[in-house]
């Protein structure tokens, strides 16, 4: 496919190189069907903040059935993306629609670029997004339910918006976020032992239905070289309580992959494998653990302008890359003040009393406005755990600040 961008600047080159001399993470690997204790094990080591060679990540291998519905919904998307945008646009996120988490959504452009000359619009990211397949009994906890926090996050008077050309893609979708809830709630009691919780503590705050979503985010294959400082998904760590993403595609030589920022602030690429997940803390985590476990900074980097189908000495190879994100979250109204287990004795928690809805909407002023939430205090406790981490740079500190996405995809 031929480039239509311009030649690459000298810094874009240079970003090349950088790229290429990333070192690859050698993220460490636990397996979700050994045994319990080496899993906690691994946990342990991949998210403590004192380990100062903690990855901030951890490669989960999957159990064959489950990859196999990772690869389902992985080609089943793959079907949905390929189609011309103006049959996706149909399936875009209704206007007015709530900007936090929620149980269906549809398609989204979440980034793009225009060429210089006013051009063509080039997609950098976009997301199909789907949540949990079960009905809700609002019957058993109407004040929860349907409250106005409740009905910011279960917005199911909206209709879902599922693909007609791609009939097999809600089936595929389905299967794959049920298993991964499983998946989930196994790590809950692995993190449950991990911060010195009780059994069934970190449990009883994620009773309810999950309001939580699997984004399906595609990387289209790159036409043209972006404005400089443009990436597929920001720097940024995520507001939820942990993360999983899959892909199918093999890690691509060239950049435009996952990336993790160690706490030195070197970045290394994660190198995530066929049949596993990767899994990351998230901000919730963090606070629940009075900042012994660790979210990091991660983005997926855009390929560089070599990797450019078509250039002087470019790669033939595909850019197009596609991950299956699941946040997950806790209960809206769960507690996720540092708990005292992880506050030493005779010292004050690292972080303020909060809720999880706080730390999920803060980033939207006017639904936090209508909800009561102190968005000045959840700021400043979101800059206090970055400069904890390592100190990044001020320009760093201002991208997470304005670059959170949505539904913690970030997530
Ligand atoms: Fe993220």
């Amino acid at each position: 496919m031929a480039t239509c961008g311009p030649a690459p600047t000298a810094s874009q080159r240079a970003n090349f190189v950088a790229q290429m001399a990333l070192v690859p993470l050698r993220t460490p690997v636990a397996d979700l069907s050994g045994p319990r204790d080496a899993l906690v094990s691994a946990v342990k080591q991949a998210f403590s903040f004192d380990n100062t060679a903690c990855p901030g990540m951890l490669r989960l291998k999957m159990s064959p059935d489950h990859a196999q519905l990772l690869r389902a919904v992985h080609e089943e998307s793959r079907r949905f993306f390929d189609m011309p945008r103006s049959a996706k646009d149909v399936y875009s996120t209704p206007p007015g629609y709530p900007s936090g988490p929620h149980r269906c959504g549809g398609y989204k452009i979440q980034k793009a670029f225009v060429d210089p000359d006013g051009g063509a619009e080039h997609v950098l990211n976009e997301w199909f997004v789907a949540g949990c397949p079960r009905p809700i009994d609002r019957s058993v906890e109407p004040e929860y339910y349907d409250s106005a926090a409740g009905h910011h996050f279960y917005a199911d008077d909206t209709p879902r918006s599922w693909p007609e050309e791609v009939p097999t893609l809600r089936p595929a979708h389905d299967a794959y976020y049920l298993a991964t809830e499983q998946v989930c709630f196994q790590l809950l009691e692995v993190f449950e032992e991990v911060i010195g919780f009780a059994p069934g503590d970190l449990l009883r705050r994620a009773r309810r239905e999950p309001f939580y979503v699997t984004t399906v985010a595609h990387y289209p294959e790159l036409e043209a070289t972006p404005p400089e400082g443009q990436v597929r998904i920001d720097a940024h760590y995520d507001q939820s309580l942990f993360a999983l993403v899959g892909s199918c595609d093999a890690v691509n030589p060239l950049g435009g992959n996952l990336e993790v920022r160690a706490l030195d602030g070197s970045w290394s690429e994660v190198g995530l494998g066929e049949g596993e997940l990767v899994l990351n803390c998230g901000e919730q985590l963090a606070r629940l653990s009075n900042g012994t476990l660790h979210h990091a900074v991660h983005r997926v980097n855009t390929p560089p302008a070599e990797a450019l189908a078509g250039t002087s000495g470019g790669s033939s190879r595909s850019t197009s890359r596609i991950s299956v994100m699941t946040y997950f979250q806790l209960d809206y109204d769960a507690d996720i003040t540092p708990i005292p287990q992880c506050v030493p004795e005779g010292s004050e928690p690292k972080y303020p009393p909060s809720i999880a809805a706080e730390c999920i909407l803060y980033t939207d002023p006017v639904v936090s406005a209508k909800l009561g939430f102190d968005v000045e205090a959840q700021k400043k406790m979101r800059i206090a755990q970055v400069r904890r981490a390592s100190h990044p740079p001020l320009h760093l500190l201002l991208c997470i600040c304005i670059c959170i996405a949505p539904a913690s995809a970030a997530d």
